[in-house]
């Protein structure tokens, strides 16, 4: 099965028959569609470790960590789940500051690469995150859902909210402003990656759903005509009972 592009008024919009059109697929379609997406993104990142391990992180990169990691210092919230994690170089980060930090990454060369530098790092999905509720007090996830398909990130949302503790803090970071979903022709990784895009306000208009926004903020350090969406999102408490 082949995912191609989709955006809003432009010719890049090429809806593979097979699919029955992205907007309506089916749950049999969608598990096809995402279970590709993910094969895919996993050899992609495979292939790239040793590339992405010799990167150094741009300034506003490093700026974002590290304004969370102080508002987790300044609530005292010590345990930490981050998705995405590739090689480790945010969470070896958040080590050195005592932090207690778990990483999940799809790409089992990415988990090798931050177990060779003493962190803690399992294969899975973050779609599929085997742990017990209220594990963590807070998620950092720095441009890995940019990769989950539209129809599944509620479902990835509701996931990292069970396993956040009350109260808990959840950093959203995405490329988006705009609407797209698909693989990206000009990406120069192999395979090419699948990527979601949101305008800011339907991305709000998902996280609401889940999440307190504590902060919504854009970068303008993005490329190919994105910027960069910066959240800092609080597991909402459930309704207090009214009676
Ligand atoms: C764009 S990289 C970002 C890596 C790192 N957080 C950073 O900021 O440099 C995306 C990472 O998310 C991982 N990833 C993609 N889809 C994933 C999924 N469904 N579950 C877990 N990890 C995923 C990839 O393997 C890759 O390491």
């Amino acid at each position: 099965m082949v995912l191609r592009g989709r955006e809003r008024g432009t010719s890049e919009v090429r809806l593979n028959e097979e699919l029955g059109g992205f907007d309506t697929p089916s749950a049999p379609v969608r598990a096809r569609m995402s279970e590709d997406v993910r094969r895919a993104l996993r050899d992609a990142y495979d292939r790239q470790v040793k590339d992405r391990d010799a990167r150094p992180p741009p300034d506003w990169e490093t700026l974002e960590r590290d304004g969370f990691l102080n508002l987790l210092e300044q609530e005292e919230k010590h345990v930490l789940l981050e998705l995405g994690a590739a090689t480790g170089s945010d969470a070896a980060v958040f080590k050195a500051h005592r932090f207690d930090v778990l990483c999940i990454d799809l790409s089992p060369e990415m988990v090798r690469r931050c177990q060779a530098k003493g962190l803690v790092a399992l294969v899975m999905d973050v779609a599929d995150l085997r742990f017990p509720p209220n594990s963590f007090d807070a998620v950092y996830a720095m441009n890995c859902l940019v990769h989950v398909l539209k129809a599944q990130l509620p479902e990835v949302l509701a996931g990292i909210s069970r396993v956040l503790k009350p109260d808990g803090l959840f950093y959203l970071g995405l490329y988006g402003g705009r609407d797209f979903e698909g693989i990206w022709d000009g990406d120069s990784y192999e395979p090419k990656r699948f990527f979601s895009h949101y305008p800011d306000e339907d991305l709000r208009g998902v996280v609401v759903k889940f999440f307190d926004v504590h902060s919504f903020r854009r970068i303008p350090h993005g490329w190919n005509g994105l910027h960069f969406q910066s959240l800092v999102l609080r597991r909402r408490r459930p309704a207090a009972r009214g009676d």
